[in-house]
C-alpha cells in the first residue's frame, strides 16, 4: 500500500485552489437517475470515489463521456439494471444515493447493504422509513435491500434525526413524486442547497433547501444542461488548519466563504488573522501563539465534524487544554490513537476528547483510519519533528485531490512513496 512521507517544521505560505466538493458531486451524479436527458457536469474532483460513482451508474447502463473542456457528459436515462452492487457499494456507502432516484423513476432498486464504517454503524432506517412512508416495498437478506414500488405518493415526513444524504435520498425521489412532499428536521448543508438548485434548474420544484422543513412538489420530467458542482468546503477547511498549525501564511481560492464561516471564526478565536473576500479565504499565523479552544461538532451550520480530526491536531500543538465533544457520529476519535504516537496529550471520555497542548509533536509511523483522521495526521506531520509515515493512504485519496502536490506548493516537504509489499 502506498504511504506518504512528511518532514515537518516548515512554516507554509502561499495560494492553492479548492478543488470541487465530492459530496456535491456524488448526490448530483446519483439524481442524473432522474432526468430524461444527458447531464453535463463539471468541476468534478478527481477522486477515488467520484470514479466509484460513475462505474455504479455505468453499471446500471448510464452512457458516460468525458468532455474534452473537464465536463463529464453522463445520461442515466436508460438505466437497465437498477442494482448497487456489493463490489462497489462496500468501497463507497455513498452508493446508497442511487436508492431514492432508482425507485422513483424505475419503481425498484436492489442496493448492497451498506455496512458501517470506521466512524460508526452509519445506519440507512431514516432513508428507508421514509421510501417506505412513500409506498415503497421493501425486503432485506444479509446481501441486499429490495425496493419495489408501483406507485410513490407524496408524504410529510420528520426526520428523527438530522440526516445529510438522508435528506438528499428522500429529496431526490419526492422531486418526480407527483404532488406535495414536505421534509422535516432536514439537513442544511451547503452540499443539500447545491443539490436542490440543481434539481431546479432541471425542472424541479423544491422549496426551503437549506432551511429545516424542505417542500418539493413533484415534477413530470427533468431535463439538465450543464452545471459545475460546489468546491470543497472542507478541503478549504483542512488547508487553513494547515496554514494555521504551520503558523504560516496561505489563501485558498475557489471556496464560498460563507460555507467556513464557522471555521474561520474558530480559528480567530484561537489566535490566527482571518480574512476573506467574495471566493477567497487567507490565514496568517505567522505571529499567533495559538490557543486551543474547545469545540463541539454539529450539523450545518454547527461545527462540521468533518473537520473535527483536523482541529484535533491543531489543538494538540497549541497553548492550554480543550475538549472536543463529537456529537454526530459515535466512533470518530480513531486518530487520537495516532496523533498520541507523535506526542500528543489526548485523553477520551466516551464521545468528549480533553486536548491539552504540548510544545511539540514528533514524527512517527502512523496509519490512516478514515479519511479525515488520515487529514489530521498529514497536519500533524506538518509539524512532527523529523519525518512522519502514514499508512494506508488510500483513504485520504478519497477526498483530497493531489494533496502532496498542493502542500508542495506550499512549502511543505510531503511526497507520496510507494511500499515494498
Ligand atoms: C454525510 O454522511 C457525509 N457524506 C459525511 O462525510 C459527513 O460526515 C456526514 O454527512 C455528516 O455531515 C456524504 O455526504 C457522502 P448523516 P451521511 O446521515 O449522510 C445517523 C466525509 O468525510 N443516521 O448526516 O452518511 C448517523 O449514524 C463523509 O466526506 C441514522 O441514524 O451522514 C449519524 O450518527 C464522512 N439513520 C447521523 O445520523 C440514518 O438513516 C448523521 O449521519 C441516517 C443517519
Amino acid at each position: 500500500m502506498e504511504r506518504l512521507i512528511i518532514k515537518g517544521g516548515n512554516q507554509l505560505h502561499g495560494e492553492v485552489n479548492c478543488s470541487g466538493a465530492k459530496n456535491s458531486g456524488l448526490p448530483i451524479l446519483a439524481s442524473t437517475i432522474l432526468l430524461d436527458t444527458p447531464a453535463k457536469i463539471g468541476n468534478l474532483p478527481h477522486l477515488q470515489d467520484i470514479t466509484t460513482m460513475l462505474e455504479l451508474l455505468n453499471s446500471m447502463g448510464a452512457l458516460i463521456n468525458f468532455d474534452e473542456d473537464g465536463y463529464i457528459e453522463i445520461d442515466s436515462s436508460n438505466i437497465s439494471l437498477p442494482e448497487a452492487r456489493y463490489e462497489l457499494v462496500k468501497t463507497m456507502r455513498a452508493s446508497i444515493l442511487v436508492m431514492g432516484p432508482l425507485v422513483a423513476k424505475y419503481g425498484k432498486a436492489k442496493i448492497s447493504q451498506p455496512g458501517g464504517c470506521n466512524i460508526g454503524t452509519r445506519p440507512i432506517d431514516f432513508h428507508l422509513d421514509g421510501l417506505e412512508k412513500m409506498g415503497a416495498k421493501i425486503k432485506s437478506d444479509a446481501r441486499y435491500i429490495y425496493l419495489e414500488a408501483d406507485k410513490l405518493n407524496p408524504i410529510d415526513f420528520i426526520f428523527p434525526k438530522i440526516s445529510v444524504t438522508g435528506t438528499e435520498n428522500l429529496m431526490m425521489a419526492a422531486a418526480i413524486i407527483e404532488g406535495k412532499t414536505v421534509l422535516k428536521n432536514c439537513a442544511k448543508e451547503p452540499e443539500v442547497v447545491e443539490l436542490a438548485n440543481f434539481l431546479n434548474n432541471c425542472g424541479a420544484n423544491i422549496v426551503g433547501a437549506g432551511e429545516s422543513s424542505i417542500e418539493i412538489n413533484g415534477a413530470k420530467s427533468l431535463k439538465s444542461d450543464k452545471w459545475d458542482v460546489l468546491f470543497d468546503r472542507i478541503e478549504a477547511g483542512t488547508y487553513m488548519v494547515a496554514g494555521a498549525i504551520t503558523n504560516g501564511h496561505v489563501r485558498i481560492n475557489k471556496i464560498k466563504p460563507e460555507t467556513i464561516k464557522i471555521i474561520s471564526s474558530k480559528l480567530m478565536e484561537m489566535g490566527a488573522i482571518v480574512n476573506s473576500g467574495n471566493d477567497w479565504v487567507e490565514v496568517d499565523a505567522t505571529k499567533s501563539e495559538l490557543i486551543s479552544k474547545d469545540i463541539s461538532t454539529k450539523p450545518f451550520p454547527g461545527f462540521p465534524t468533518d473537520m473535527q480530526a483536523q482541529f484535533m491536531a491543531l489543538n494538540s500543538i497549541s497553548n492550554g487544554s480543550s475538549i472536543i465533544e463529537e456529537t454526530v457520529f459515535e466512533n470518530r476519535f480513531q486518530h487520537v490513537g495516532e496523533l498520541k504516537k507523535m506526542g500528543a496529550d489526548i485523553s477520551l471520555d466516551k464521545n468528549k476528547a480533553s486536548v491539552k497542548g504540548v510544545s511539540n509533536l514528533v514524527g512517527a509511523v502512523v496509519s490512516a483510519s478514515d479519511l479525515r483522521a488520515s487529514a489530521s495526521l498529514v497536519l500533524a506531520g506538518l509539524v512532527g519533528k523529523n519525518r512522519t509515515q502514514i499508512e494506508d493512504i488510500y483513504h485520504i485519496d478519497r477526498g483530497y485531490e493531489c494533496i502532496e502536490e498542493k502542500l508542495t506548493k506550499l512549502g511543505a516537504e510531503i511526497f507520496r512513496e510507494p511500499a515494498e509489499y
